[in-house]
């Protein structure tokens, strides 16, 4: 599965606030509201204070899913691991630039093992920490929340951000966020360029995921200019 090119806006469904016992069920109720990306999240307890799922439950859910499996790796010295999450089925792998110690290097490694590469920069993180490399990468993900939990309240400066990458990225990246996005902040994001919206409480805290997931994308066309 490759991620979309860059162009249209995607929601990309967060399985952070998902049922973990039921996490098969609850990828195919995104893949059937029509959503092309769901999105990992990775924790190691380390660079994160929380632990999640790592390789063996990708490669689980690989058997059960289509979608573009975009992992989002909150891990320390993610260069020791990814070969791992892209042979579990990491379709996009993105890294914290504040965990690699040659992101570049590692966005290189990504290409060669067949993955689309992405990196992070934390709330706290200036944009020129990934001007170097931004380039070569096929999605940025700019965290909106301090990583670590679901459901945590939006950080309109972290967001601000997003103008800065798009301008260094141009049209033909795609600029992602991550953290505190539902239809009140949608609008918002998107109209600083963001094109794929990752959200987990907004989705997997209500009842019905698809009606969510279409009240997201409703949102996107209330652009505020
Ligand atoms: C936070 C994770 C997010 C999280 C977003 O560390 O990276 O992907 O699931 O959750 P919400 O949408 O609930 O803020
Ligand atoms: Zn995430």
């Amino acid at each position: 599965m490759k991620l979309p090119k860059a162009g249209t806006i995607e929601i990309a469904p967060s399985i952070l606030s998902a049922d973990f016992a039921r996490l098969a069920d609850e990828i195919a109720v995104i893949e059937s509201a029509g959503v092309k990306i769901v999105h990992l999240d990775v924790m190691d307890g380390h660079f994160v204070p929380n632990i999640t799922v790592g390789p063996p439950v990708i490669a689980k859910l690989r058997k059960y899913s289509n979608l573009v499996f975009d992992s989002h790796l909150m891990i320390s010295e993610p260069e020791k691991f990814a070969e791992r999450f892209v042979e579990a089925g990491a379709d996009h792998v993105t890294f914290h630039v504040e965990a690699a110690n040659e992101p570049k290097k590692l966005i290189d490694k990504l290409h060669a093992l067949g993955a689309t590469a992405g990196i992070c920069l934390n709330p706290e993180t200036p944009v020129d920490m990934i001007e170097e490399c931004a380039q070569l990468c096929e999605m940025i993900l700019v965290m909106t929340v301090h990583p670590g939990f679901g459901a945590q309240k939006f950080m309109p400066e972290a967001a601000k951000k997003v103008i800065q990458v798009r301008e260094i990225v141009g049209p033909d990246i795609r600029v992602e966020v991550d953290g505190g996005i539902d239809p009140q902040t949608t609008p918002t994001v998107v109209s600083y360029g963001a094109d794929t919206l990752v959200a987990g409480n907004a989705i997997f805290s209500k009842p019905d995921r698809v009606s969510a997931i279409n009240a997201i994308r409703k949102a996107c066309k209330k652009i505020k200019n």
